[in-house]
């Protein structure tokens, strides 16, 4: 299908959209990016022009069209234990300090989970954190992972991921421990590891109440996508939600500073964590 031609207006009112919607704030020269990602959506919703969508957008609410735009417009880029350092810091530090405290549950939120790989590799480590201390942590670990995208929720949902997938931050040695070989040339997660996560549908920009209280909240790689305002509300939202002491980690090139002054910096030798203070 031939790229189409969109008006300033017409511009101008996606990016009201789609900040309204789900919080992602658009430049002012992302036309392309627009274009290319909605036009595959007309025939779909017989539209003759992205013009006549966004006008659609605007008027009597139609779920379906705008939940398909979201999803068109986010960015699922993840990948197994992506950046390495937090889960170095869960095994290093942060699953011995629950022992400490003797804590019964440590419960997690993966709160923009994509796919489904944070959640799984947090899993995972604690696995590898439990078969190197047998005994030492005797209580769970539950992990909530939360999306706006709910096709993305389906795959982390259905914990089944290709070669392709897999390829992008698992090992083979953790290929071969954590995952089944369903013969089709998809890999399941095993129930050890899926057992103790569940997903669901959340949009970061509502109410996260129903959730319950967390002791570490993995905030990462969406927070870029916000503006300042936005950035202070998840933030100032976020802070609510944890236990004393709780851990907040962010994407490498995110941080509090200038939004929320509800964090405090904490500096290990793997990398940088923020901690309730
Ligand atoms: C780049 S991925 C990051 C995934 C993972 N946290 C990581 O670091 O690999 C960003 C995710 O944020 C989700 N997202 C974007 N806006 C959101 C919102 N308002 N509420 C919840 N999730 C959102 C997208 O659907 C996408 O899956």
């Amino acid at each position: 299908m031939t790229q189409q031609a969109l008006s300033k207006q017409d511009y101008e009112s996606f990016r009201k959209f789609l900040e309204e919607a789900c919080g992602i704030v658009l430049g002012e020269n992302k036309h392309y990016l627009v274009t290319s990602r909605l036009t595959r959506l007309l025939d779909e919703f017989k539209f003759s022009s992205l013009g006549s969508m966004i006008e659609k957008l605007k008027g009597a609410s139609n779920p379906t069209l705008k939940d398909k735009i979201i999803d068109a417009m986010t960015t699922n880029e993840t990948s197994w234990f992506r950046d390495k350092y937090p889960f170095q810091i869960l095994y290093n530090e942060l699953f011995s300090e629950f022992v400490a405290k003797k804590a019964p549950r440590i419960r997690v939120w993966s709160s923009a989970s994509s796919s489904g790989q944070e959640a799984y590799s947090i899993s995972m480590i604690f696995s590898e954190y439990q078969r190197k201390n047998p005994g030492k942590y005797t209580g769970s670990l539950e992990i909530v992972g939360t999306d706006i995208s709910p096709t993305i929720l389906k795959i982390a949902k259905e914990a089944k991921y290709d070669e392709l997938s897999l390829s992008r931050g698992l090992s083979s040695e953790r290929l071969k421990a954590f995952f089944t070989d369903e013969g089709d040339g998809g890999y399941k997660v095993r129930p050890e590891i899926s057992g103790r996560c569940r997903f669901s549908e959340l949009n970061l920009l509502k109410s996260y109440s129903i959730l319950g209280k967390f002791d570490i909240i993995f905030c990462r790689n969406v927070l870029i996508y916000f503006s300042a305002e936005i950035k202070t509300d998840i933030l100032t939202r976020m802070a609510k939600l944890l236990n004393p002491n709780g851990y907040l980690f962010l994407g490498g090139s995110e941080s509090p500073t200038g939004y929320c002054n509800l964090f405090e910096m904490v500096k290990l030798k793997d990398g940088v964590l923020y901690r309730l203070k």
